[in-house]
């Protein structure tokens, strides 16, 4: 390793960063810098790059090009261990906290204080407790990970990495499932660590947030740096144009700011689904709604609100204590996925990690739902991805080969992959849960238009969401939920914003 002295000015300085995967370049000479306190925002379409050069800063990828410099000097990244020694942690878009743990023990992970060649759980816990209360995270210790909301979750793993030493925090898409008044919590936490010299580099799709907490902002394009700017020289329209390389007008059909949406007036037709009474203790309390055939109808609630909990009920993913869920006046037994697929009541779950394989090849992964159906058509993979590739194609996957291993996808890609899936059955009534998490601006409009094409041909479709914006833009009607209860119900008039959250 050779010291190379540069001015002292960057924390972190990566130059000419390059990566290619089997051939195909995910990153080409990508120059970036960090200066201590400084909250540094990298944007950009799925699969431009974003992380992948954090997984390079992270120690995932040692075989990549280019070179990191930390406090000028050259450093080699060749595996997770030497990143954490090198002062760089990174919270993963998927979380990797371990659920079934404590608190304590997630924030000592691998590093638990011993005496006499045990844990010592009494110091463990102690130097748990004070770490995070410095950092304002008021906790019980003990209590297991995965009792507390994520972004208590998503704090405890922040912390872990301050506590490790880190002066290099990686965000990738923090805020994505975070609602409103806990992303300015978390907002404040990186307040406080910019206090404490501490960079942080925040990833997101959400460019007001990146805006409005970042100092500067880079933009990645289909693996290559566009620029670097202060944020406060940006609106979110240039940085738009800037990930996508051309001017844009209005790009993403969402209200803006906090203009009315005009609801339409209620359809007169039958209900397709009817929920009645549905309950599920402490999570969602007698709530009824019906649904007609090309209808949306949007359940909107912060995150604990239960709307969320709901959907995966109605889809049958999870069982309830009362109530019942019908399609066509004939009751769906309670969380009976199969039922529920069979009679074309299909779900797109928030967290991809339940339902994505993984290991599995995209064309697998679109099809594994409907394999008894279609058994016997399947016996050449050829064929299989010969019905897949048009498919990836209509939800804009990229890139869209149906033999490459699902998990290798960006995380937007990842989400049109679980989307496509159902596009090859029938579907009566789609069930969306934050069906455009992690998309950026261009994938979300398209995969909302592809579930307005379901609608149109007739679907009844149910979308939870914990983003204003994304009910406002879709649903006919709007069911706001708040502890578990519908505290209000949204049909034929004009709606705001400020209307949701008010009743949320
Ligand atoms: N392990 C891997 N094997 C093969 N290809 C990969 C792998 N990881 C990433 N890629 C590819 O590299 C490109 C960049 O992916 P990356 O995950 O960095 O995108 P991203 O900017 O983080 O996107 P998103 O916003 O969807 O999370 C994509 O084309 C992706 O398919
Ligand atoms: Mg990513």
């Amino acid at each position: 390793m050779s010291a190379v002295v540069v001015e002292q000015k960057f924390l972190l300085d990566c130059r000419a960063i390059g990566k290619s995967f089997g051939g195909v370049a995910a990153l080409e000479k990508v120059d970036f810098d960090l200066q201590p306190s400084e909250v540094h925002g990298l944007v950009g379409c799925n699969g431009a790059g974003k992380s992948t050069l954090m997984k390079i800063l992270a120690g995932a990828y040692p075989d990549h090009d280019g070179s990191v410099l930390i406090d000028g000097r050259e450093v080699s990244l060749s595996s997770p261990r030497e990143a954490q020694a090198c002062g760089i942690a990174m919270v993963y878009q998927e979380l990797s906290g371990i659920g079934a743990l404590s608190v304590a023990e997630n924030l000592f992970l691998g590093r638990q204080p011993t005496r006499a060649g045990r844990i010592d759980w009494g110091t463990m816990r102690r130097q748990a407790q004070d770490f995070l209360s410095e950092m304002q995270i008021e906790v019980d210790v003990r209590r297991r990970m995965d009792r507390f909301p994520l972004v208590i979750r998503q704090m405890v793993e922040i912390a872990r990495g301050l506590h490790s030493g880190a002066r290099v925090l990686i965000l990738d898409e923090p805020t994505s499932a975070l609602s409103p008044p806990e992303t300015r919590r978390l907002f404040e936490l990186i307040r406080q660590l910019k206090r404490n010299g501490v960079a942080v580099i925040f990833i997101s799709h959400f460019l007001e947030d990146v805006l409005e907490i970042c100092d500067r902002v880079t933009v990645l394009k289909d693996g290559r740096k566009v620029s670097t700017s202060f944020a406060a020289d940006l609106t979110k329209a240039e940085v738009i144009s800037r990930m996508l390389g051309r001017a844009v007008g209005q790009v993403g059909n969402l209200p803006h700011g906090d203009e009315a949406v005009k609801l339409p007036p209620p359809l007169a037709s039958l209900a397709a689904l009817r929920v009645a009474g549905l309950t599920r203790e402490g999570e969602f309390n007698d709530v009824s709604f019906d649904v007609a055939p090309g209808e949306c109808v949007g359940l909107y609630g912060f995150v604990g609100a239960g709307h969320q909990e709901l959907a995966h009920a109605v889809a049958g993913a999870a069982s309830v204590d009362a109530g019942s869920v019908s399609l066509d006046q004939s009751a769906l037994p309670s969380g009976d996925v199969s039922t529920a697929v069979r009679r074309g009541i299909v779900m797109v779950a928030a967290d991809r990690a339940k339902t994505l394989v993984r290991r599995s090849s995209i064309a697998r992964n679109t099809t594994l739902a409907h394999l008894r159906r279609l058994m016997g058509e399947w016996l050449y993979r050829r064929r299989e991805h010969a019905v897949v590739q048009p498919l990836l194609e209509q939800v804009g996957c990229r890139p869209a080969r149906p033999e490459l291993l699902a998990g290798n996808l960006s995380g937007g890609n990842q989400q049109k992959v679980v989307l496509a899936k159902w596009l090859l059955g029938p579907v009566r009534v789609l069930v969306l849960e934050e069906p455009t998490r992690g998309m950026d601006v261009g994938a979300k409009d398209e995969v909302m238009r592809l579930v307005a094409g379901l609608k149109k041909s007739g679907a009844a479709v149910v979308l939870a969401s914990t983003e204003p914006e994304l009910v406002l833009a879709h649903a006919d009607r709007i069911l706001v939920f708040q502890r578990g209860r519908i505290a209000h119900e949204f049909s034929g008039e004009d709606v705001r914003k400020a209307d949701l959250l008010r009743w949320a």
